[in-house]
């Protein structure tokens, strides 16, 4: 048997991902698969395309049963409910990546300044270390509650990290982004109703996106940072993410292409190309692709993912495969579908 892994919230999005690609995973095994109202369905009755070995009973949430049986637990649970299960299974001695935002933060009031809502499990947060592999590396082999980054932020994270301290600290860097419709999770809202945003294409949260914390943090903790103001909106597509950012050649010290090529050397996933880059290209994949094209006094800069897997599922397995020593690419897809 290789490494048990639980899965909390299994049949959502993220979770979904989760099972899909780790049963491909030559060292893990999942062996429980939670969910909140669909607990008590086996997963293929909610998410049909998951019939087949990975297949099995959705439970309600219980950290000592989950204990019993998994050695590590994956979390795509919503805001607040990672917070206390982590705690719950840190306690039951049970290790934890989290996909979602409550431990990217670590510091509470930093956290409540940026999601609007106070930290949960105190006691825990600082154990919580924040993993972006391509900028961060793993997490440490002793690490037991790994924070896995945001969606929009893996992307804009990918995008500055490597540049930003050539840039002139003084002159703000805008960055327009797009994302699809499975960023908003598996429950219906009006913002996500196929009808109404099919023929729809809209701005949301200008210049306060909540991914913003910890993008900065992670900017300015590697150095001067100018100030980024972030602008997303609503693709009407399910799954992808694409930022446009415009620099003044003048703002830049070098090249971006060399800056990206020098700080993702060797890295499977990260693709550095002149030229535009296609959101589609990345879809299904554990790819990022960035590109810049150089027009007049101006670098055009590009950075496309897959929400769900890049900037979710698949970078937490990237994760778990560099906290257990296993090549960073096992069980992970490098090349993506289109259509
Ligand atoms: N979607 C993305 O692109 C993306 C990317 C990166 C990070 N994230 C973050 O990852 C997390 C999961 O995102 P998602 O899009 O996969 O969400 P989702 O599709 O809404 O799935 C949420 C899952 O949590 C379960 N759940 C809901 N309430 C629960 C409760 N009270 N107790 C236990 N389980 C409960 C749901 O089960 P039922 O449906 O049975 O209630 C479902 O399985 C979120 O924190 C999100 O911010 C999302």
């Amino acid at each position: 048997m290789g490494l048990r892994v639980a899965i909390a919230g299994a049949n959502g999005f993220l979770g979904g991902e989760l099972v899909r690609l780790l049963q491909g995973h030559p060292h893990v095994q999942i062996t429980v698969r939670t969910a909140g109202r669909s607990a008590g369905q086996d997963l293929s009755d909610v998410r049909p395309s998951l019939m087949g070995p990975a297949d099995g009973p959705l439970e309600a949430f219980d950290a000592a049963s989950i204990a019993a049986r998994a050695d590590v637990a994956m979390l795509a649970l919503p805001h607040g409910e990672s917070a206390r299960a982590a705690e719950a299974l840190l306690a039951h001695g049970v290790k934890v990546i989290d996909l979602g935002s409550d431990f990217r933060m670590p510091d509470p009031e930093a956290h409540a300044a940026t999601y609007g809502r106070p930290a949960e499990a105190l006691a825990v947060r600082d154990q919580a270390v924040y993993c972006l592999p391509e900028l961060t590396g793993g997490p440490p082999a002793e690490a037991q509650l790994v924070a896995n980054p945001g969606c929009f932020a893996t992307a804009l994270s990918l995008l500055l990290a490597p540049i930003a301290p050539h840039l002139d600290p003084s002159v703000p860097v805008s960055v327009f982004g797009a994302t699809g419709s499975t960023g908003s999770g598996v429950k219906p809202s009006a913002g996500v109703h196929h009808s109404l945003r099919v023929n729809n294409f809209v701005a949301y949260k200008p210049l306060r996106h909540q991914h913003m914390g910890e993008v900065m943090q992670l900017l300015s903790g590697r150095g001067r940072t100018p100030p980024v103001r972030f602008v997303p909106h609503s693709l009407p597509a399910p799954r992808g993410i694409h930022l446009t950012a415009v620099v003044g050649a003048e703002a830049l010290e070098g090249s971006p292409l060399a800056l990206w090529r020098e700080a993702f050397a060797g890295r499977p996933f990260v693709q550095v190309e002149e030229g535009t880059v296609p959101m589609g290209s990345v879809l299904l994949s554990n790819r990022a692709r960035l590109g810049a094209v150089r027009e007049g006094d101006d670098w055009v800069l590009f950075a496309a993912i897959d929400n769900l897997i890049k900037g979710g599922s698949g970078q937490a397995i990237q994760n778990l495969n560099l906290w257990h020593g296993w090549p960073e690419d096992t069980g992970l897809p490098v090349v993506g579908a289109w259509p």
